[in-house]
């Protein structure tokens, strides 16, 4: 399997997930609170093995019905399981790739489920973390005239506007590395994601940017800088377990 490269996948998430899947071709991979397999279904069908563990019943059951449409049927596992109890779900030190991709802003206790993708990793296996970027969020309701939500995700220590924000906790460069190496993974490299779409009012969310050719350029050139990474919509870092 071999790495593709940006023009084949516009996706950064895509791009780096080929990479990562591609150290380990045929690998195990669990993808916790994967939901109806948006990145499980290319990952079997690159050949890896794949473990989803979701809360979500109907979630699974798309999930199923996708792998099937898609062939790939005998290479995708669905259970219905807790992040936060990951362990009870999965096997120890067995995976070659962890994705969490979105949860862990709406987790009780992330913590709890970082240290149960550390317990999955092979020592030398990888883990692609996703999550929501606070100052986006900041920006974002700043430039739709949301002032005080825009002061409030800001002063929050969670980087939530209140009680009706949807989400549990946003997260930053910094908040996300002290969570990792508080359930045990170390970071290997951190990306922003949408560093322009995150400043769009309502959000445009990474699928929909690669019907724009020149926002998804333009995303690209951006992503260069690391300096703008913390207003970027999602931050996605690749970490390993410490101990590996
Ligand atoms: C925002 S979706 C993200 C889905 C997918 N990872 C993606 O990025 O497209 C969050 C998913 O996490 C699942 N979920 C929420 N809380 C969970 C928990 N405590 N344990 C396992 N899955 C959970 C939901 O059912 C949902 O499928």
């Amino acid at each position: 399997m071999n790495a593709v490269s940006r023009t084949a996948t516009p996706d950064p998430v895509e791009h780096a997930l080929v990479a990562l899947a591609g150290r380990v071709p045929s690998g195990v991979v669990i993808d916790v609170g994967g939901g109806s397999g948006t990145r499980a279904v290319p990952l079997a069908r690159m050949g890896c093995t794949v473990l989803v563990v979701d809360s979500s019943i109907d979630a699974l059951a798309i999930l199923r019905r996708r792998a099937v449409d898609a062939g790939v049927a005998d290479r995708i596992t669905a259970i219905q399981g807790d992040a936060v109890a990951l362990s009870r779900a999965v096997p120890a030190g067995q995976a070659d790739l962890v994705l969490c991709h979105h949860l862990l802003e709406t987790v009780e206790d992330p913590a709890a489920a970082v240290a149960g993708i550390a317990g999955a990793l092979k020592p030398d296996g990888r883990a692609s973390i996703l999550v929501a970027g606070r100052f986006a969020a900041v920006l974002s309701q700043a430039v739709a005239g949301r002032f005080g939500d825009a002061a409030a995700i800001l002063a929050d220590p969670d980087g939530r506007f209140g009680p009706l924000d949807p989400l549990r906790r946003r997260f930053d460069v910094a908040s996300l590395r002290t969570l990792l190496a508080r359930g045990g993974l170390a970071v290997e490299s951190m990306a922003g994601i949408g560093i322009v779409s995150g400043l769009i009012p309502g959000g445009v969310r990474p699928s929909n940017q690669l019907h724009e050719p020149r926002l998804a350029g333009l995303e690209e050139a951006l992503s260069a800088h690391d300096e703008l990474r913390e207003i970027a919509a999602d931050l996605h870092a690749v970490a390993f377990p410490a101990g590996g």
